[in-house]
């Protein structure tokens, strides 16, 4: 099985997805950022680019079987040989609290602001429409009346550390990959 992951910044699931799978490839979105360093830390082949034809000529010629974004934040316009084989894992149930401008603490903000009882995290698969593909699953958390963007954040990226690596196995396991 090969695994690619795509980052734009902490490099904190890279991290987290490092724990559980060979990652035989990452892309970064940008230059100086820490998620860039964890892929040099490890040994795994980074490239640095924007571009996505360029992204998909990289995938396909390391052979690709999946690609996990990662803090991706970058519109992607996947070619149909990559149908069902990009994921990505946002933090908010979706379809709530998605779409273009909708990362990090603006979407627990938002979740706050609109006095929501319950948030979480969702592994989709990706097309070109912005945290629009098919849901693979979701996992929950209490949305609390002290909680900040920040307490939010963290209990939810709890759960994003068990629910991307549990998808990802069952997605290899169908595909025979593991
Ligand atoms: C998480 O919020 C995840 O849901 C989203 O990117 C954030 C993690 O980015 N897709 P990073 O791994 O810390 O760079």
């Amino acid at each position: 099985m090969r695994i690619a992951v795509l980052l734009s910044g902490t490099g904190r699931t890279l991290e987290n997805l490092l724990l559980h799978f060979p990652i035989a490839l990452t892309i970064s979105s940008r230059n100086n950022i820490k998620g860039n360093d964890v892929a040099r830390l490890h040994n795994i082949p980074l490239e640095i680019t924007k571009d996505n034809d360029r992204i998909f000529a990289i995938l396909d010629e390391h052979k690709i079987d999946l690609v996990c974004l990662a803090g991706w934040l970058l519109h992607l316009n996947p070619p149909e040989h990559y149908n069902e084989k990009i994921i990505n894992i946002h933090p908010s149930l979706l379809p709530k609290f998605g779409g273009k401008g909708m990362y990090g603490h603006y979407v627990h903000e938002a979740v706050l602001k609109a006095k929501e009882k319950e948030s979480g995290c969702t592994v989709h698969y990706v097309d070109s429409i912005y945290d629009h593909g098919q849901i693979i699953s979701q996992r929950k958390v209490s949305v609390l009346e002290t909680d900040t963007a920040d307490s939010l954040a963290a209990k939810v990226f709890v759960q994003e550390c068990a629910l991307y690596p549990e998808v990802i196995k069952v997605i290899l396991a169908k595909n025979n990959l593991l």
